[in-house]
């Protein structure tokens, strides 16, 4: 309560209780500064012309409000005072009107969220230029050497949040996230999560990138972008072909399951892709997760591609991968994989339907192309641990929640094992650190541990951006417990455009605060006017407010920060705006070329 009654007093509420007093006070010294003007003006003019003008005093005011210029200014031409004091009545007034607008914009309006939230808002002054530079460099230790602060370009400082809105439509300070922030984002559609965040941050990425998208959008804008500024590779991973550019690379899931461990978190992220609604998902899915990953585990020390799994899968006597557990070490593995084979019919083939419904992206031919060698070994081959020490870019693109989306889910998280893998080469953080824009991230990202993952990917350079469009759509995927553990571990959330559930809405109005705001009544009685100020506490931003959040706009909760309104920066007012824009229309006009042949070649055949 104290922290509220301090920061957050009615702005103006002085002035409301002595305005009439302080008017006549002001009103009383601004004909004394008119006078002031002219006599100076007078002064200036008797400089340049052979006259003379009187001291000033009552004496002299009297003269010139009865017009008797001759004793005001003997010997100076009227027409000279008159002009000069036009000149300078003019430029003062001019002047004065700025520093109007100046204190008015500082002190805001009371009542305004703008002005309760960010007029004087010390807390995200770590955000914030300079602070906000001298911890990259800290951070940095090794991209940012020799470094100062001050000289740094705002892509090196972190990822931009946005500008901090001020009363009157003014913007002041850019925000930013920094190197070791993680990023939960609520945004609706069209809230801009494409324009202000997933573009801007693959673009001014300092080191790595990586971005899911459903859409081939962040590719077209950035990937030549990017190709040119970091010389290195930009890698396209869509097997579902949305943006008809071909297969330029494959990757092995399998390449760095080695252990019991590994394999289960792969196939998680397969188990999680089962309709949530599906009844199937709570009685089978522990066991299918445990079938694919005692699977996935023998195709993985077995050499075998992923496509044996599939096959392994649709065959529920098959005894090769046993034997290769067994032969390897794994026996408990083997034998828990012996027991599901062994088990009553009906619950084996709920086991296997659940696991085979959960990997069915492996029974798609166009997708397993991706995932398996290619047949002439000429492909390259994409290697998470390489990425993460380069600067190169990866885009992984899964129409929503379609049968691709856990290889967009298991190749994020494997870039994240090897980001951390690689960490701890480098003394314990990733430098230059990974960016990781997970749009859609509850559609086409569904990594199984992205909860846990937020408490400590930060300290390891290792930024992640998951973008949902609300909160309700994380607990789906995530349960009511990881959305609140993912919560809890984001250091940097923001809450955009469209934000409808009321509960959401509510539980932020009180995170957001209270504050004083005064009334002020006239009355008359007595024979005497009464002027009385009340104040009245209530919400800085009430539920209706927070989902009027515009577009383009965003409210931003850093950790133990006042809530902060900002105004968020997408790439097309910014200085890369051109090239993007030349980048998006090439890209597209290549799209729709290929889609076009491809139709025709489909057409005929
Ligand atoms: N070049 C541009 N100039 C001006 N406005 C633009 C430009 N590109 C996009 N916009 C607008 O910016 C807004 C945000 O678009 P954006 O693609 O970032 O939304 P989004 O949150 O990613 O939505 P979706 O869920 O559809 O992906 C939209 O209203 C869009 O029309
Ligand atoms: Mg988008």
């Amino acid at each position: 309560m104290a922290l509220q009654s301090n920061k957050f007093q009615p702005r103006g509420g002085a002035m409301a209780a002595g305005t009439p007093p302080l008017l006549v006070v002001l009103a009383l010294w601004g004909v004394v500064a008119l006078f002031g003007v002219v006599w100076v003006a007078a002064w200036l003019a008797a400089l340049v012309t052979p006259g003379e003008v009187g001291s000033f005093g009552a004496r002299w005011v009297l003269w010139l409000v009865t017009g008797d210029t001759g004793q005001a200014w003997p010997g100076t031409p009227t027409l000279l005072v008159v002009l000069f004091t036009a000149v300078m009545g003019g430029g003062l007034g001019y002047l004065g009107y700025r520093g109007f607008l100046l204190v008015r914009a500082r002190l805001g309006s009371e009542g305004d969220p703008v002005t309760a939230l960010n007029v004087g808002n010390s807390d995200v002054a770590e955000l914030a230029r300079p602070e906000a530079a001298e911890k990259a460099v800290r951070l940095r230790k090794h991209s940012l050497r020799g470094s100062q602060g001050a000289s740094l370009d705002n892509r090196d400082v972190g990822l931009t949040l946005g500008d901090m809105k001020l009363p009157h439509g003014r913007t002041g300070k850019r925000l930013f996230a920094s190197w070791e922030d993680t990023v939960l984002a609520y945004m609706a559609p069209r809230a801009g999560k494409t324009t202000a965040l997933a573009i801007p941050y693959v673009v001014d990425a300092p080191g790595p990138a990586l971005a899911t998208s459903n859409k081939g959008d962040v590719w077209a804008a950035t990937a030549k972008l990017r190709e040119e500024r970091t010389g290195e590779r930009v890698w396209l991973f869509d097997p579902q072909s949305i943006t008809h550019q071909g297969q330029q690379f494959w990757w092995n899931p399998l390449r760095n399951v080695k252990t019991v461990e590994d394999a289960y978190r792969l196939a998680s992220h397969f188990v999680l892709t089962i309709d949530d609604e599906d009844s199937k998902k709570d009685m089978w899915g522990p066991a299918a997760k445990a079938l694919i990953s005692q699977l996935m585990l023998a195709a993985a020390l077995g050499d075998e591609p992923m496509e044996r799994v599939a096959e392994w899968l649709h065959d529920a006597k098959q005894p090769r991968p046993i034997e290769i557990l067994f032969d390897h070490g794994f026996i408990a593995y083997a034998e828990a994989l012996r027991e599901t084979q062994n088990i009553v019919s009906e619950t084996r083939d709920g086991i296997y339907t659940t696991a085979r419904t959960a990997a069915r992206c492996l029974d798609d031919p166009e997708i397993m192309l991706w995932v398996n060698p290619p047949e002439d070994g000429e492909m390259d081959e994409f290697d998470p641990r390489e990425f993460v020490r380069s600067k190169q870019t990866l885009h992984l693109l899964s129409k929503s929640r379609s049968a691709a989306a856990p290889l967009i889910a298991a190749m994020t998280d494997a870039i994240f094992i090897a980001g951390e893998e690689a960490s701890e080469g480098m003394g314990g953080r990733l430098d230059p650190p990974l960016v990781a824009v997970l749009d859609e991230a509850a559609n086409i990202c569904k990594i199984a541990d992205l909860p846990d993952l937020y408490s400590h990917l930060g300290s390891r350079g290792i930024v992640p951006v998951t973008i949902l469009q609300s909160y309700r759509q994380g607990v789906r995927v995530w349960t009511e417990n990881g959305m609140e553990a993912m919560w809890s571990a984001a250091t940097v959330k923001l809450f955009g455009a469209g934000l409808d559930d009321h509960k959401i809405v509510e539980a932020l109005a009180k995170l957001i605060g209270q504050h004083d705001v005064s009334t002020t009544s006239f009355s008359y009685g007595d024979g005497k006017g009464n002027h009385s100020v009340q104040l009245r506490r209530q919400e800085i931003m009430e539920g209706a407010d927070i989902r009027r959040i515009g577009k383009g706009e965003a409210l931003l909760f850093a950790t133990a920060a006042q809530a902060t309104l900002l105004k968020m920066c997408p790439w097309y007012t910014g200085r890369d705006a051109e090239r993007i824009g030349t980048a998006i229309t090439e890209a597209e006009k290549s799209v729709t070329e290929n889609a076009q042949r491809r139709y025709a070649r489909t057409d005929n055949p």
